[in-house]
């Protein structure tokens, strides 16, 4: 009809894409509102009306947006960046940047010289335009008649107290603080609170065990912890403090005194009586940070100031502590959290992240309250007290915009579509998903079912590294392909190369890399700056490599395939073989571990762990609880072993590599695709792994 002739004649226009994007033989698509995505559509199109109010209108106006950011970075986005406040403008030069190991050491910088706070721009110059009394934050807990909210205002005055309390104990500008909160309000308001002072925070996912927690301690050398006595998840209590406290003793003994412990006391899961306490260390948020002024003035800083540290998984060794600055990161979480979601003022906006990860700085905290959006936080499981609980809360605040990830959605699909429609969702426009690749199948329940086939989806794909979406449909300017993240974001040149790092084009898959720095890149892992090189700059000089697979189509989408290192991905949490597995050979009675990824229905893949036990050990089921027990406390509950293997012995190569490869296959049981095992030491070892499969 007239609308899919119309896109023809969009996508036609394509070619221009660096990508070399062509035109589309032939078209099954629906339009978006008018019926229901099925297995033989290729496309999803937005419908006129979707496409008429969007921010981003036609794939031509994306062409055009995306042309000037590529062939004039510096034009594109210091206009941007003049949309915020500059206590003082950056020196003429927008970017420097030196992408290319082979020409000296890697190095970002975006609007360096210019002076700034990204506290200040989300929320006294949100004030100053009139949003104060908008609301900032709906707060929804645990329990389904327990919420609260803050306006802009109030959250600006919370930020302060807890700023002021941070300078009257010695925080000064560039100082760690780590941050080990469930979500409640309180942990944006502390984030905000030590980017209003240039403090940097350190974000620890409530989930981390102590040992997790002490080893970021210790790296990051921070002084002060903030954290909660307890928090409820569902009907369980977790008792958060003494986890803070088994950490911080650990710190101590190797070298790094924590001086406070300011602890929020959370009453609907422990009360102060029952938690355990350090004089002198140990202080009650809630009795010194009401007691400080509702005004502190902003810390000004460089655009290069770093904002915070994250630490995040790599293929190897220990985590890694991903530094962010200030106002490249601003500029970029802002302007993507505006056009991914096509996001308007009147929106509603919830993340299902937890804070601990990026996702919750950058799309929970930082590029919707830059935007001045209404940010609803959820301290809860998503299936508790039920299946339905997502939809109650989108119904209950209004969510125009639902960001989760794939395997929430392939959870609830699980359950009976009842428990979705028994509520309206009738608010929702706009759907988003991130973490990992969303299975077709997947796509088409979210936007059928949820969505009731009005909402596009946006397929984000990024990472800690990236700071924001690298690729990303906007919604109303592309037709969609359920399962593809589509196009890159304004500033970005995505390349896919092949093993040599050669580029290649058109249609083809390989290695997924970025060529030239966009303004929300990592500007280094902390106190590590040659693992960042050899991580992500030497393996393809010239490119930032993303540790993804990817292929591109015919019509120039792409679809992120998975990694391609030693990362699993389990419900989009990452985590590195290399932890789990030193996590397993720390048990006396382990000799030897090798850990990889198996597919699973639900959480996309589930951790799989082969294990050799020391001599004259027996098996025992006893004894793998006591493994998987050992990677709980270690690491956390989340990066469990599904399943641990007995292993007399491990495949490897004469020279000692174990063969990662075969594993894979045996534990997916794909025992007729095992390859060629000849160049194993041991090629007896493949049989004796195959037999005790399933003892
Ligand atoms: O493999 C990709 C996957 O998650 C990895 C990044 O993980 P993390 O740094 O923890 O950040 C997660 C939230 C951004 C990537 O290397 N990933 C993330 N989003 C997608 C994805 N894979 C496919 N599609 C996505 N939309």
């Amino acid at each position: 009809s007239h609308r899919t002739d119309n896109y023809l004649r969009h996508m036609e226009s394509m070619k221009i894409l660096p990508s070399g994007a062509g035109r589309i033989p032939h078209l099954n698509a629906v339009i978006l509102g008018e019926s229901l995505a099925t297995e033989e559509d290729d496309f999803v199109l937005p419908s006129e009306q979707f496409a008429n109010q969007a921010n981003v209108q036609s794939p031509e106006q994306y062409l055009e947006m995306y042309k000037r950011s590529i062939e004039d970075p510096a034009g594109f986005w210091s206009e941007i960046a003049s949309q915020f406040y500059w206590k003082q403008k950056w020196g003429h030069q927008v970017v420097h940047e030196n992408f290319d190991v082979t020409k000296g050491n890697i190095k970002i910088e975006w609007f360096k010289g210019g002076i700034t706070n990204i506290c200040y721009n989300c929320l006294d110059r949100n004030v100053e335009a009139g949003l104060g009394d908008k609301v900032a934050l709906y707060w929804e807990g645990n329990e389904l008649d327990v919420d609260a909210k803050l306006t802009y205002t109030q959250l600006l005055h919370q930020v302060c107290q807890v700023a002021n309390y941070l300078k009257d104990i010695g925080v000064k500008k560039g100082d760690a603080v780590i941050i080990y909160l469930p979500m409640l309000m309180e942990l944006p308001i502390t984030m905000l609170a030590c980017a209003r002072i240039g403090a940097v925070h350190s974000v620890v996912f409530a989930g981390f065990s102590s040992e997790s927690l002490s080893q970021r301690i210790i790296d990051s050398k921070a002084k002060v912890v903030i954290t909660c006595n307890a928090v409820k998840r569902g009907s369980k209590v977790i008792y958060l403090k003494d986890i803070v406290d088994t950490a911080i003793n650990d710190s101590a003994q190797n070298g790094v005194s924590i001086d406070v412990c300011l602890t929020y006391e959370n009453t609907l899961a422990l009360t102060r009586e029952d938690t355990k306490w350090k004089e002198g260390r140990d202080i009650w948020w809630q009795d010194v940070i009401p007691q400080y002024p509702t005004t502190c003035p902003v810390e000004w800083l460089d655009a290069e100031d770093p904002l915070f540290l994250l630490y995040t998984s790599g293929s190897t060794g220990k985590p890694k502590g991903v530094l962010h600055t200030t106002g490249g990161y601003m500029v970029y979480t802002a302007t993507t959290f505006k056009y991914a979601f096509d996001y308007k003022p009147s929106d509603i906006y919830w993340c299902t992240a937890d804070c601990g990860w990026i996702t919750g700085h950058s799309y929970v905290t930082y590029g919707p309250m830059l935007n001045g959006a209404t940010v609803v936080l959820y301290e809860g499981a998503p299936n508790y007290p039920d299946a339905g609980r997502s939809w109650n809360i989108v119904d209950k605040y209004k969510v125009t915009i639902f960001y989760t990830a794939p395997t929430l959605v392939r959870s609830l699909m699980r359950d009976s579509d009842e428990y979705v429609t028994r509520y309206s969702r009738k608010s929702l426009r706009v759907l988003g998903s991130v973490g990992e690749p969303i299975n077709p199948s997947a796509w088409r329940w979210f936007y059928n079912v949820i969505g009731d086939s009005r909402c596009p989806i946006s397929d984000t794909w990024w990472q800690t590294e990236t700071g924001g979406f690298l690729i990303t449909p906007l919604p109303g300017a592309w037709p969609q392909k359920p399962g593809s993240a589509t196009f890159p974001f304004f500033g970005v040149q995505p390349v896919i190369v092949d093993e040599k790092g050669v580029e290649i084009d058109g249609e083809c898959s390989g290695y997924l890399c970025v060529k030239r720095s966009w303004p929300g890149a990592f500007r280094t892992l902390y106190g590590d700056h040659e693992r960042y090189e050899t991580t992500y700059f030497k393996p393809f000089a010239g490119y930032y490599f993303s540790g993804d697979g990817c292929s591109r189509d015919k019509d120039g989408y792409y679809w992120l395939t998975g990694r391609v290192d030693d990362v699993i991905n389990v419900s989009g949490h990452r985590i590195g073989t290399a932890e789990v597995e030193s996590a397993l050979v720390s048990h006396a009675q382990c000799a030897e571990a090798a850990v990889v990824g198996v597919e699973h229905e639900v959480k996309g893949q589930s951790i799989y762990a082969f294990v050799t036990l020391v001599d004259g050990v027996p098996y025992s089921d006893e004894l793998r609880k006591e493994l998987v027990l050992t990677v709980r406390k270690q690491i956390g509950a989340f990066a469990a072993p599904d399943k641990i293997h007995w292993a007399p012995g491990l495949p490897k190569t004469r020279s000692g590599k174990i063969m990662r490869r075969v594993l894979r296959k045996i534990a997916s049981r794909q025992l007729d695709e095992l390859g060629d095992t000849s160049t194993l030491a041991d090629p007896n070892v493949v049989n004796q792994l195959i037999e005790l499969a399933d003892s």
